[in-house]
Formats: structure tokens, C-alpha cells, sequence
């Protein structure tokens, strides 16, 4: 009996982070552990006080980035709710109080000119976030792994120095270069 509600367990997370994964037009793969660092000594030069992190996936990125940057705060959202459940179990582990996750839509949050937003999304995501911030503003700063914001010509880009370390992109300005 047991074993059988542990497998029904199992199937509903399954079927939970698929149903998400097409949904949202991603799956909560995390960034690796060199490149997560990365994105928190970039975070770390900026001195706004709020770290929104667009898409938490399983919540290793904000305790990483919370971990290195102890006087920000960190609010994390993620849609996806197995993975968004993890992060509260890891958080409670590693006893990071810094981070807020949330079970909702990024494109919920507005920005005001003292957050940072970091992403690793994908190219549709990069375009939403585009359309949603030019009506209802802009972060300071955007740190972005993978993917960079099309037409935006990005502040500074950091090259991957290691074997599957992720290229990021980072924005201070929002100014489109070419037609949308
Ligand atoms: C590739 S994962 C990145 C996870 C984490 N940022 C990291 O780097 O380790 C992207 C995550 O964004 C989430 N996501 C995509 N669109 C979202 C939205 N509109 N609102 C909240 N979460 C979203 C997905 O569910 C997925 O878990």
C-alpha cells in the first residue's frame, strides 16, 4: 500500500513538472555550480538592495546568490510548483533567510530602477520579459544566462572560461538597437 501511494507520489510530481515544463516552454534545469557563482559576483558589484531572480527552478541559483550577497535580499519566483516546493525544503537546510520564493508568475513582479533581475530562461521568455518591461519598466541592471535580450546590445558579456559554464549577459541599459 505504502509503496503504491509513494509511486501515485511520484507519477503526480512527474506529471506536475512536464505539465510546467511545456506550459512554460522550459524545465527547471538548474545552472551548474561554477556558472551559478558567476551570476553572484556579478550580482554582488551592483549595490541595489533587492535580487529578483526570474525563475528559481529548483532554488540553488538564489541561496547561491544569497549565500555570497548576505546584505541583499533575494526574492525568487517560480512557477513550477515541485520544484518551487524543493527550494523551500533546501532553504530550510541550508538556513538561508535572505531568500523569499514565491509560487507565482514572474511577470507578475514590476520592477523599480533599485532591483537587479537574474535569468536563465529561454528565447520565448526573453521576449516576454521584453514586451512586460517595456510597459511597466525596467530593472537596473539584468543578468542573463544563455540568453541574451534580442536587439539589446548587452553592457558587458562574460565568456564561459570552462567546460558547459554558461555565456551571461549582462544589461544596464535598455535601449533597442534595431526594429522590433
Ligand atoms: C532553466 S530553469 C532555471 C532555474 C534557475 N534560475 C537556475 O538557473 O538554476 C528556468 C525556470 O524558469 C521557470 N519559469 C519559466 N517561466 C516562468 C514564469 N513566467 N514565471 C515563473 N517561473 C517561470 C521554469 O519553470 C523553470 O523552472
Amino acid at each position: 500500500m505504502i509503496e503504491f501511494l509513494l509511486f501515485l507520489g511520484l507519477l503526480g510530481a512527474l506529471s506536475s513538472i512536464v505539465f510546467w515544463s511545456v506550459l512554460l516552454g522550459i524545465s527547471p534545469m538548474p545552472s551548474l555550480p561554477k556558472t551559478a557563482r558567476k551570476i553572484a559576483q556579478q550580482v554582488k558589484k551592483h549595490p541595489a538592495s533587492t535580487v529578483v531572480e526570474l525563475g528559481s527552478g529548483w532554488g540553488t541559483l538564489a541561496l547561491c546568490i544569497a549565500r555570497h550577497n548576505p546584505t541583499k535580499q533575494v526574492l525568487a519566483y517560480e512557477r513550477s510548483f515541485v520544484p518551487y516546493a524543493f527550494s523551500l525544503l533546501l532553504q530550510a537546510l541550508w538556513r538561508t533567510p535572505n531568500v523569499t520564493f514565491k509560487n507565482a508568475n514572474f511577470l507578475t513582479h514590476t520592477f523599480t530602477n533599485e532591483q537587479i533581475a537574474v535569468a536563465y530562461l529561454c528565447p520565448r521568455s526573453m521576449v516576454s520579459l521584453w514586451e512586460h518591461w517595456s510597459k511597466n519598466g525596467f530593472p537596473r541592471v539584468l543578468v542573463s544566462a544563455t540568453f541574451a535580450l534580442r536587439g539589446v546590445i548587452p553592457t558587458q558579456t562574460l565568456k564561459p572560461s570552462g567546460f558547459l559554464e554558461a555565456i551571461l549577459f549582462e544589461y544596464t541599459t535598455f535601449k533597442p538597437t534595431v526594429l522590433k
